[in-house]
């Protein structure tokens, strides 16, 4: 189903020099665009999606949009400061003093939901039937995939109800970037699988096949997966009959959904080989698979507060500070040397970010100096809506915040 990667782009010899210059992300047109529907925050486990996504959405909110934010699996503290105190799979609004529009957030249930399309979609007795299915629970609060579909689904239902000028979507920790594409079509799939569709035959035509293979087969798969089991699923399958095809078409509806113009993808990452190396694989799906993308949060980086003076110079002047054995001196001295680590580190993070701007030079980026703690309350949002958000050259040091340092010249 998915396009053929044509027209993925060629990847760039990495040694290449100098690095090409990574376009800027307007991601404040973006959310304040009326025609931006819906954004998608992905990435790798712990870089930032979810505070990503919260920032975004206040930011939207600020400047005047109707705004609900679906996150998972929020920290808690910063799940306080939307209100999402309990799990209630339904938005709730968030205090915005001063806003112009409105934000809201939930936190995304993943059994709830199922539960709730299992609800809407057959009779009241079918219902129950599957609800009370032992496989059905374990399917729904465990089954790979579920998370990433009940997403999609929510997701489905928050569009339908166009209640909203914007949704932002936080994504689950998916281990595979696979996973977080696929979902939508997993579940069909499943429903589909020969082995279910040979256990449930019986129950769907109405008639018992007692022939000695069948017999056997299932035996053979009871021995194997144990005989309630068996049962639970071949009943749960069964009872699914009725909405078989309603899972189908919003499995591909809500696909169908997240290409749509109005639509956009922010891959999110931190400067660290892992988690741009998995950036670098959602910005190759996406494009296979024909998403929009907007461009790249490079979040947590950590500029330096001044890039006049090197990394070399400032360990230099370190030991000599030290060395002179004036009054704060010492105090002096330790001022250059955490420079010199920060200039270092800063090296690191825009060396890691060259590399994936040579395999992707048509990604914009954006980079987002880590806070000096945790980002838990709509002060701290607002500050991180800032960095996303703000004019492109607006930091202390002039540098661009497609940058963490300056470009070399020449
Ligand atoms: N720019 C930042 N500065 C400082 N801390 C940050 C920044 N961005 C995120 N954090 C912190 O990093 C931690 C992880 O962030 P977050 O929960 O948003 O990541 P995630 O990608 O959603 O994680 P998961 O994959 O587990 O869902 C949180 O404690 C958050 O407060
Ligand atoms: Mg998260």
């Amino acid at each position: 189903m998915s396009a053929a990667p044509e027209e993925r782009p060629a990847r760039a010899a990495t040694t290449a020099r100098p690095a090409p210059a990574a376009p800027a992300m307007d991601l404040d047109a973006l959310v304040t665009d009326p025609d931006t529907r819906i954004i998608v925050c992905c990435g790798a486990g712990g870089v930032g999606k979810t505070t990503t996504s919260a920032a975004l959405a206040l930011a939207a909110a600020e400047a005047g949009r109707t705004v609900v934010v679906l996150t998972i699996d929020p920290a808690r503290r910063l799940a306080q400061s939307l209100g999402l105190v309990e799990l209630d799979n339904e938005p709730r609004r968030v205090e915005t003093p001063g806003a112009d529009g409105e934000l809201h957030a939930m936190m995304l249930d993943m059994k709830r939901t199922f539960d709730d399309v299992v609800v809407a979609h057959s009779t009241p007795d079918r219902a129950q039937q599957i609800l009370e299915n032992p496989f059905y629970q374990s399917l729904s609060s465990s089954f790979a995939g579920t998370q990433e579909y009940m997403a999609m689904e929510k997701l489905g239902q928050l569009r339908a109800s166009d209640q909203w000028d914007l949704i932002i979507v936080d994504t689950p920790p998916s281990r595979s970037a696979l996973d977080f594409l696929d979902a939508p079509n997993r579940m069909s799939r499943f429903l589909d699988g020969t082995m279910i569709r040979l256990l449930t035959a019986p129950s769907r035509t109405g008639f018992k096949i007692a022939s000695a293979g069948f017999m056997f087969f299932s035996r053979i798969i009871s021995k194997i997966l144990g005989g309630q089991l068996l049962r639970d699923i071949s009943a749960f399958v069964a009872a699914l009959d009725t909405m078989f095809g309603g899972f189908r078409e919003r499995a591909t509806a809500t696909y169908e959904l997240l290409r749509r113009p109005g639509t956009w993808f922010v891959v999110v990452a931190t400067p660290e080989p892992d988690a741009l190396r998995e950036a670098s694989y959602f910005v190759d799906r996406l494009s296979a698979e024909g998403m929009p993308l907007a461009g790249l949060v490079l979040n947590r980086t950590h500029p330096p507060a001044t890039t006049l003076l090197s990394a070399t110079r400032a360990e230099g002047a370190a030991e000599r500070v030290g060395e002179a054995g004036a009054e704060g001196a010492g105090l002096a001295a330790a001022a250059l040397r955490v420079h010199a680590e920060r200039m270092v580190q800063a090296a690191r993070e825009q060396h890691l970010a060259d590399r994936f701007t040579s395999a992707h030079p048509e990604v914009a980026v954006r980079t987002v100096p880590a806070a000096a703690g945790d980002v838990h309350d709509l002060e701290g949002l607002r500050v991180m809506g800032e960095a996303l958000t703000g004019p492109d050259a607006d930091t202390p040091t002039g540098t661009p915040r497609t940058r963490v340092l300056p470009a070399r010249r020449g």
